[in-house]
């Protein structure tokens, strides 16, 4: 069991390259298994959800080699139409492999999906949808089987932009018979990469960017290679890292421009931020200052990055506000905060921070992915040792937060 330990009070000062995007590589992976071929995707983090992927798609007789970044996936030979239990548990996202399966083998078997333990994370939606589609499928206890004989497009609607739905429909549309358009469809940057990538292997997709999407079933896709996109989330999570210690870091290959709001939230807070083509710096020589944020679906700001926000906040000046709209449990950042001398006060869905300046080390817990690497945004501004347990969460979704922070000149290391 491995614990990461955080000496606060280092200012960062750097540059960094930032990792492939781990929402938009997983239903790209998915994407892989539409097509009787081969499919390379390069950037692609080296991270336990990739792996755990890996392992879902091998398992249905796929061949996959990752190295250096590069995935190969083959998918010329789909010998098993069912998501493996215990992988597809360990992740949510193996959901969306479900849609893959209809649209290869219009059949499929998943088991309820697992993933981070921030909110109940219903799939009626994802379910729905497909059913619309002409799946017929079966819930018994954990266990989903869907059958497709005759899966056609058709009209949905989704009454929420779920990310994971949204990327369930497009691919089960891809190989359906006929068009399928889909209204109040998810607008993340990671459903772009999605379509891009599948419009360059033969799919035929419009309205790519908007909340509706158009697409009308192919009964072949070829042979690409593809760059995952850079992480914005561990771009925000590296910026909050600057925000919470003070200093200065360009970050690149990290898909800035897809931030939006979230870098008027920051200069807000007081970071001096500009960004290049594909580039982003951050100059933060105050401590931050408070403000109100609302997690929404994109563009507005990330549920992923609250519990950053949260951090920088607790480290700031002032009063802040968070509320979050998307995952209702998603506070758990605030319990192990305050051990380590923060003051945060919840109220359902709404969070307010008083800010002290600095925190002082602790001995805190990673709940989920994103509030682990919150934790170690913290550590930057907190006196002595913080020292991180659970933090295989965190390792789900960041290839290397210990050596990116380290190059940065953070005080942090992975100890077993
Ligand atoms: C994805 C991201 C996750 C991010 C989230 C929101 C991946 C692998 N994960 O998760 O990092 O935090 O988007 O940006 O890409 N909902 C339903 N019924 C459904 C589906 C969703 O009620 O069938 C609800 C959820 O409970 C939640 C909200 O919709 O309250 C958003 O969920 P969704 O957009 O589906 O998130 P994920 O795809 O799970």
């Amino acid at each position: 069991m491995s614990v990461i330990v955080v000496q606060g009070y280092y200012p960062l000062k750097g540059e960094i390259e930032i990792q492939g995007s781990k929402n938009a590589a997983l239903p790209m992976m998915a994407a892989a298994l539409l097509h009787k071929g081969a499919t390379v995707l390069d950037h692609v983090p080296m991270i336990q959800d990739v792996f755990c992927m890996m392992g879902i798609l091998e398992s249905m007789g796929c061949v996959c080699c990752l190295k250096d970044h590069r995935l190969t996936i083959d998918a010329s030979q789909v010998s098993k139409a069912q998501i493996p239990k215990d992988r597809g548990k360990a992740m949510r996202s193996s959901i969306v492999v479900l849609g893959a399966l209809l649209g290869r083998c219009r059949e499929g078997k998943a088991y309820y999906p697992g993933g981070c333990s921030i909110g109940s994370r219903p799939i009626d939606l994802h379910l729905g949808a497909l059913r619309k589609m002409g799946a017929e499928i079966r819930e018994e206890g954990e266990v989903i089987s869907a059958r497709a004989p005759r899966l056609s497009g058709t009209d949905i609607r989704l009454s929420y932009p779920s990310v994971g739905a949204t990327e369930n429909v497009i691919l089960a549309a891809v190989k359906a018979k006929g068009d399928t358009v889909l209204r109040g469809a998810a607008k993340e940057p990671e459903i772009d990469a999605l379509c891009r990538m599948l419009v360059s292997m033969g799919a035929k997709i419009q309205g790519i960017g908007t909340s509706s999407l158009w697409i009308r079933g192919v009964e072949e896709l070829r042979d690409i290679s593809y760059e995952v996109p850079g992480d914005r989330i561990v771009t925000g999570t590296y910026l909050s890292a600057v925000m919470a210690a003070g200093g200065e870091a360009v970050l690149r290959r990290g898909s800035p421009q897809c931030l939006g709001r979230v870098l008027d939230t920051m200069r807000t807070m007081g970071a001096h931020i500009r960004l290049w083509e594909d580039a982003v710096e951050i100059a933060m020589d105050r401590r931050p200052k408070a403000v109100s944020v609302t997690t929404g679906p994109y563009p507005d700001f990330p549920t992923d990055l609250q519990s950053m926000a949260m951090a920088v906040m607790a480290v700031g000046e002032g009063e802040g506000y968070l509320k979050e709209t998307v995952f209702e449990g998603r506070f758990a950042t605030a319990k192990q905060l305050h051990k380590m001398g923060a003051e945060i006060i919840i109220e359902g869905s709404e969070a307010r921070i008083v800010g002290k300046g600095s925190l002082k080390g602790a001995k805190v817990r990673a709940c989920d992915l994103r509030s682990g690497a919150a934790l170690a945004v913290a550590g930057l501004r907190a006196e002595g040792k913080t020292m991180i347990t659970d933090c295989c969460h965190i390792f789900r979704g960041y290839e290397d937060i210990c050596g990116d922070l380290r190059n940065l000149g953070g005080r942090i290391r992975r100890e077993s």
